[in-house]
C-alpha cells in the first residue's frame, strides 16, 4: 500500500457528493462556505454523537426533537440530567446520554467547541472517530474520519484481506492517503454516503460507483468479501423480572429511577429483581401480593439477550425503595427505555 496521497481519488469522490449528497436535517448542500455561527459545530457534534452505532433513520426524530427542545449548547447545558436521559429514551446507548450533558457543560464552560481533533478528542464521550469527525465537518479541517461505512470503503478499495478488528490500523492508515486536505468534511460524509447507498456491506452496486475503477477489491473479484468479519461471539442469555406495580384502578404505577451506574443508569424504569447486575435476576418483587403473570417481552443488548418477564400487581402499599406514582395514561412521557417501554406495553394490553 502505498503512502503517497492519491488526489484524484478524493477528488472524484468529492465530485460525486456534489450530485448525489444525501440531504439531512444536520447537513449543508455541499460545498456551502462554513456558517459562522455556534449552532453550527453543536448541531454537527449532536447529529455526530446521535449517529454512534444508530441509524440515520432512527436519529432524524431525535434530532429534530433536540434542536427544537434545546437549540444552543447553552440551552442543552441547562438541561436537567432527568430531563435529558428522558429525551433520550428509546435511542440506546444510554452512556452517551450521560456524556452528551457532561460535554455541553464542559463546553459552555469554555465558551464554544475547540476546532482541533485532539482538544475535541479531549471531551467527554468524543472518541477518534466523533473528533475527527467534528474537526471535519464542524470546522473543515483535515481529519482522517473512519467510521463503519468507511471501514468498508476503505478496506474493499485497498482490498485490506486482514480481518477486523486486526485490519484497522491498515484501514486507518490507507485512508489518511486519500484523505485530501481540502472541503474535509464533504469528502469525510460523501466516504459515508458511498458506504450506506452504493459500497453496502452485502451485494455493493459496483457498476454505479464512482471509486470502482481504483477498487483493488473489485479488481480481485469479490469485494463484498471485505472486510473480514471476526467470527460472531456468542451472546450470553439473560432473564430478569419487571414489576408493573398499579394503584387506584390501574391509574397509577410504580417507577424508580435507576442508579446512575451501570446499565440503563440515571433512566427512569419499572422496578426489576436486578437482573442486570447478575447473570439471572433474583425473581424477588418489591412488594408481597398475589402477582399475576402477564408474560415476557425479549430484548437484544450488544452484550447479551435478555427475556424479561412482566409480573403485575394492584396494591394499595407503598413498594419498597425510591420511586415515584406516574400517571399510566402519560406513560409515553416518562423517558422509559425501549425494554421497559416494551414491558410497559404488555401490561397495558394484558389489562385491556
Ligand atoms: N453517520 C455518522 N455521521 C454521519 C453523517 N454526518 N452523515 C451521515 N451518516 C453519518
Amino acid at each position: 500500500m502505498t503512502a503517497s496521497i492519491q488526489p484524484e481519488i478524493a477528488a472524484t469522490l468529492v465530485d460525486w457528493y456534489d450530485r448525489n449528497a444525501r440531504d439531512l436535517p444536520w447537513r449543508l448542500p455541499p460545498g456551502s462556505a462554513l456558517p459562522d455561527d455556534p449552532a453550527w459545530p453543536y448541531r454537527v457534534w449532536l447529529s455526530e454523537v446521535m449517529l454512534q452505532q444508530t441509524t440515520v433513520a432512527a436519529v432524524k426524530p431525535y434530532f429534530a426533537k433536540f434542536t427544537e427542545t434545546w437549540p444552543t449548547l447553552e440551552a442543552l447545558a441547562a438541561a436537567s440530567d432527568e430531563t435529558l436521559m428522558a429525551a433520550w429514551a428509546g435511542l440506546g446507548y444510554y452512556s452517551r446520554a450521560r456524556n452528551l450533558l457532561k460535554c455541553a457543560r464542559a463546553v459552555a464552560e469554555r465558551g464554544g467547541f475547540p476546532d482541533t481533533e485532539a482538544e475535541l478528542r479531549a471531551l467527554p464521550g468524543l472518541g477518534d472517530y466523533t473528533a475527527a469527525a467534528i474537526a471535519a465537518i464542524a470546522f473543515g479541517k483535515r481529519a482522517v474520519v473512519v467510521d463503519a461505512n468507511v471501514e468498508r470503503v476503505v478496506a474493499r478499495l485497498f482490498a485490506i484481506t486482514e480481518p477486523l478488528p486486526g485490519a484497522r490500523k491498515a484501514i486507518r492508515a490507507a485512508a489518511a492517503t486519500i484523505t485530501p486536505a481540502s472541503r474535509a468534511g464533504d469528502f469525510a460524509q460523501g466516504m459515508m454516503d458511498l458506504g450506506a447507498n452504493i459500497c453496502t456491506p452485502r451485494a455493493p452496486r459496483c457498476l454505479i460507483c464512482p471509486l470502482s475503477g481504483s477498487c483493488e477489491g473489485r479488481k480481485q473479484g469479490d469485494p463484498g468479501r471485505l472486510p473480514v468479519k471476526p467470527p460472531r461471539k456468542v451472546v450470553p442469555e439473560r432473564r430478569g423480572t419487571a414489576f408493573w406495580i398499579t394503584r387506584a384502578k390501574g391509574t397509577q404505577v410504580w417507577l424508580v429511577t435507576r442508579p446512575p451506574e451501570g446499565m440503563l443508569g440515571g433512566m427512569r424504569a419499572l422496578p426489576d429483581d436486578g437482573w442486570s447486575a447478575q447473570e439471572h435476576g433474583s425473581g424477588k418483587a418489591p412488594l408481597g401480593g398475589a402477582w399475576q403473570r402477564l408474560g415476557a417481552v425479549r430484548h437484544g443488548f450488544t452484550h447479551a439477550h435478555l427475556t424479561l418477564e412482566v409480573r403485575a400487581l394492584e396494591t394499595v402499599s407503598q413498594p419498597r425503595g425510591a420511586g415515584q406514582w406516574w400517571p399510566v395514561e402519560k406513560i409515553g412521557e416518562a423517558g422509559l427505555a425501549t425494554l421497559f417501554a416494551k414491558a410497559a406495553r404488555l401490561a397495558l394490553a394484558r389489562g385491556d
